[in-house]
């Protein structure tokens, strides 16, 4: 798979190089997905934020809400004291100072999300392997999860490993027994991008049948939360079917929905296939929405998010960039797997976050290459405004995901 463009990330392996390359010219949007199985829950009475997750009776669709400023209980935790997090989600180290987007809570309409207490999380995950798998967009999540459980572990009883050439990297808490890990796949299926260092930036080929060689490394895992949508955002995609390296293999350029569907189907025979039911729970995000231009949004047309500071009002705003195609495919793909037998629940962030377009990087987050003086005469050019700083919004998609395990999914 020589190809003569690849993004070669230096030093510590991060997914930055992915979208990185890739952020120039694919990108952009985003949409997601997914969805479908209820994201209702049950509930009760209102209550506020009880620090133990309670259960309700009444039905309350999570993901429909507002944002509440509240400096008081956020953020969740300090960028300085994550010696985890990413340099490129670090947002106030490289530069940024507006923080007011560290310090909001999501309300939902009709009902409190549960406080988050990283103790109760690690007692769920004694003796377990809870996995995020999919793109950089995931990786910024279990960031963010990592970042949010850490600092009730002291230092001595926690590590972090890398393997398979830092295609799974695992955050241990070794008291529980316990890890949060993360697999680079950033199409799920097989593709020539899965070298979690060096990938081809803007030449794609997938192997839309093929999953095994990732599935194998996390078909006993007891969580696995998967997101697929970013890599896929091109009007069509170089399909391959045979091997990388085979000179008969057939190469044909499919339609991306098509592709995207084909990709799916793979996935969920998989899982249908490899993963037990009574163990493995199965969570899929949402696209993350991106906001590369303002003109979406009423904003000065050519600039993108950055020097934005305040969200997006207008309830129910949708972004050019989050693809209802593909959220049906998802959700037609996981309602065709509901119907076997496997149930798996849609995280369903796409438009909580679409309201924070001033919650993204920007220019403020390592750079792995040089910036050229173009760049630096001008910065709207290699803003990223797709992966979000943390402190921030992923750390509100792992409250959901914590409500929802503890309210929603019962082991
Ligand atoms: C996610 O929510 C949006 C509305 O915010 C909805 O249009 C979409 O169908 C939902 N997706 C899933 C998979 O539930
Ligand atoms: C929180 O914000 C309010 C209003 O902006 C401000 O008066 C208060 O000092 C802030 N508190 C903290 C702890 O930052
Ligand atoms: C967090 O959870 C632990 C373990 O369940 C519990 O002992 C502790 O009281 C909880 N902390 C808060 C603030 O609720
Ligand atoms: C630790 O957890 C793994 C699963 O992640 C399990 O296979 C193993 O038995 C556990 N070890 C102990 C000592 O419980
Ligand atoms: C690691 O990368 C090298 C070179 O890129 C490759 O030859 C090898 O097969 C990879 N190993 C694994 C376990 O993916
Ligand atoms: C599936 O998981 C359940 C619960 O952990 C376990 O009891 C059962 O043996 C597993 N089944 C198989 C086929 O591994
Ligand atoms: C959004 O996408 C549609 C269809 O691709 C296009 O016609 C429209 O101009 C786009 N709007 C903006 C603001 O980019």
């Amino acid at each position: 798979m020589a190809n003569k463009s690849q993004v070669v990330a230096v030093a510590p392996p991060t997914w930055a190089s992915s979208v990185t390359g890739s952020f120039h010219f694919v990108v952009a949007l985003l949409v997601t997905a997914l969805v479908v199985s209820a994201v209702y829950l049950s509930s009760e009475q209102p209550q506020l934020r009880s620090p133990t997750p309670t259960r309700r009776s009444s039905r309350c669709d999570l993901f429909s809400g507002r944002w509440v400023y509240d400096n008081v209980s956020y953020p969740l935790y300090k960028e300085k004291e994550c010696s985890y997090m990413s340099e490129q989600h670090a947002c106030e180290a490289y530069g940024r100072k507006d923080l007011r987007y560290q310090q909001w809570r999501w309300q939902p309409h009709g009902c409190d999300l549960p406080r988050f207490n990283a103790t109760a999380l690690l007692e769920r995950l004694r003796n377990k392997r809870f996995m995020y798998v999919g793109d950089s967009l995931n990786r910024n999540q279990w960031d963010s999860m990592v970042c949010m459980v850490q600092s009730a572990i002291p230092p001595d009883l926690k590590s972090l490993s890398y393997h398979y050439n830092a295609s799974l990297v695992v955050f241990r808490a070794h008291e529980y027994n316990a890890t949060i890990e993360y697999y680079w796949a950033p199409m799920l299926v097989e593709s020539n991008c899965d070298n979690a260092v060096s990938h081809p930036a803007d030449h794609r080929i997938a192997r839309a049948q093929a999953i095994e060689k990732h599935g194998r490394r996390w078909n006993d895992a007891d969580f696995l939360i998967f997101d697929c949508y970013l890599w896929w955002r091109l009007p069509e995609i170089e399909l391959l079917w045979g091997s990388f390296e085979s000179p008969d293999a057939i190469h044909k350029m499919v339609e991306m929905t098509r592709a995207y569907e084909m990709a799916l189907n793979t996935w969920s025979d998989w899982l249908e296939m490899h993963v037990n039911k009574s163990k493995t729970q199965l969570i899929f995000v949402s696209m993350s929405p991106t906001h590369k231009k303002a003109e979406e949004w009423g904003g000065v047309p050519g600039r993108n998010c950055l020097g934005e500071t305040e969200q997006i009002t207008r309830e129910g705003y949708w972004g050019n960039g989050s693809v209802p195609a593909m959220m049906r495919v998802v959700e037609s793909v996981i309602e065709k797997l509901r119907t076997r037998g496997v149930t798996i629940h849609v995280l369903n962030i796409t438009q909580l976050s679409e309201y924070r377009k001033e919650a993204h990087p920007a220019i403020y987050r390592k750079q792995w290459h040089p910036l050229t003086k173009e760049q630096l005469a001008y910065p709207i050019s290699y803003a990223d405004c797709l992966h979000w700083c943390l402190p921030g919004v992923p750390d509100v998609w792992n409250e959901l995901l914590y409500t929802y395990i503890f309210r929603y999914i019962h082991t």
